[in-house]
């Protein structure tokens, strides 16, 4: 039977080939630290459990509007404001399933064939393949790790053709661990704004996991007036609030381009969960949330830190400072193309490293190669103090 051609052009991810081996391992008994975690290591908090049990207890269990309740856009149009800076209305606002969907319902509602989209690397994965999906071509721009990732207006300019439909800022960043300050996205900004028909798609899902006294801001709060009929401010509850299982992401934007994915979304995947929909209130709502989410960002901060100190304290190990998200990216460029361990694997690449790592030292990293930087890797820090000293013990030793 045949497939559709689509998915020629979609590549398969090849970090999952090393997702599954270090299953396979923890099956077989080997005591695995994984650094793989794109995901909040705390669970929800309880308060916003409670509000969607008790929605599920009290049957809301049937059809919702397409883009969310009235309540649930009413609390993010709230949130934006009081938070961000941005006055958008309720109508301006749509729910989907989780960021990711949230951000390929985007794509798919603003690029035609041949479009092509800015994707600043290191990039997080699924950016060029939706963008793929959607019909556009990526243009990959690459942050200089000297400049901490971040790309340069410079840089922005001499990518930008007459094709150029869409820039991607995600600040912070996964899998960079870095962020922009304001100013450098005001800077980033005069270089776009001239270019009237490109629309700016910014995924601030790390907003509140910021550290040190890094500083962001949400792109269309650099100047609202240039930026609101133009920006795709998308977002969602997964990391804010540790809420990755649950699906709930959103986007902001003009109304002409938020009823265009309120047209695809109807016909995909109409609304998301009805339970889960008031626990966006809520979330947005309690006042216990600050809290919550104060206890998650100081203590990602502590390990990033920590996670940061070791890692460049091993010979041939260059990395970053993490400034927000929960992720460190080191180069291993020093360890390519030379033995590794007592087996002496020689890894031209960071798969191949990475597949060394793992079966000689039970450490799960996962490789730069998907997120466009095959020479580093990346390592999540939403994992325990012991994980993170255990896992560097066993990685210090193994490059040793
Ligand atoms: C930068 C970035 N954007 C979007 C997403 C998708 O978020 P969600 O889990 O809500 O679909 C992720 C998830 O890891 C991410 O890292």
């Amino acid at each position: 039977m045949q497939l559709a051609n689509r998915l020629n052009d979609i590549a398969e991810s090849i970090t999952l080939a090393v997702t599954a081996k270090a299953n396979a391992l923890k099956k077989a008994g080997v005591d695995v630290v994984s650094f793989g975690a794109g995901e909040p290591d705390f669970d929800t908090p309880q308060f916003i459990k409670d509000v969607a049990i008790k929605a599920l207890q009290a049957g809301k269990t049937k059809y919702e509007p397409t883009p969310g309740t009235v309540e649930a856009r009413k609390a993010i149009a709230e949130k934006l404001s009081r938070e961000n800076g941005l006055s958008y209305a309720p109508e301006q606002i749509i729910v989907s399933v989780g960021g990711k969907h949230a951000l390929y319902v985007a794509f798919m509602a603003v690029l035609n064939p041949g479009d092509e989209v800015i994707i600043p690397a290191p990039y997080w994965v699924s950016y060029p393949e939706m963008v793929k999906l959607a019909g556009g071509v990526p243009v990959i721009v690459r942050g200089d790790p000297a400049n901490n990732f971040r790309i340069t207006p410079r840089q922005i300019q001499a990518a930008i053709t007459p094709k150029t439909r869409m820039v991607i800022i995600n600040s912070p960043s996964n899998p960079g661990g870095h962020t922009y300050a304001p100013a450098e996205l005001a800077e980033l900004a005069q270089v776009i704004a001239p270019h009237k028909d490109v629309w700016v798609c910014s995924d601030e899902i790390y907003e509140k996991l910021l550290y040190g006294d890094q500083k962001t801001t949400s792109w269309a709060a650099i100047d609202w007036n240039t930026w609101k009929d133009r920006t795709i401010t998308c977002n969602c509850l997964s990391k804010t609030f540790a809420m990755t299982g649950w699906r709930i992401g959103y986007t902001a934007g003009p109304k002409v381009l938020v009823d265009a994915m309120n047209k695809l979304q109807s016909q995909m995947t109409s609304n998301i969960t009805s339970f889960c929909m008031p626990a966006i209130a809520e979330a947005y709502t309690n006042p216990q949330s600050a809290g919550e989410i104060e206890k998650m960002r100081s203590a990602f901060e502590k390990r990033g830190l920590h996670m940061w100190q070791r890692l460049n304290a091993i010979p041939g190990v260059t990395c970053v400072k993490p400034t927000g998200a929960f992720y460190t990216f080191p180069s291993i460029a020093a360890h390519l193309n030379k033995p590794l361990g007592a087996k002496g694997t020689v890894a031209t690449e960071a798969v191949a490293f990475c597949t060394a790592v793992l079966e000689e030292a039970h450490v799960a990293l996962v490789p730069g190669n998907d997120f466009g930087f095959p020479d580093h890797v990346r390592l999540s820090f939403a994992t325990s103090m012991e994980n993170i000293d255990k896992g560097l013990d066993q990685l210090e030793k193994f490059l040793k």
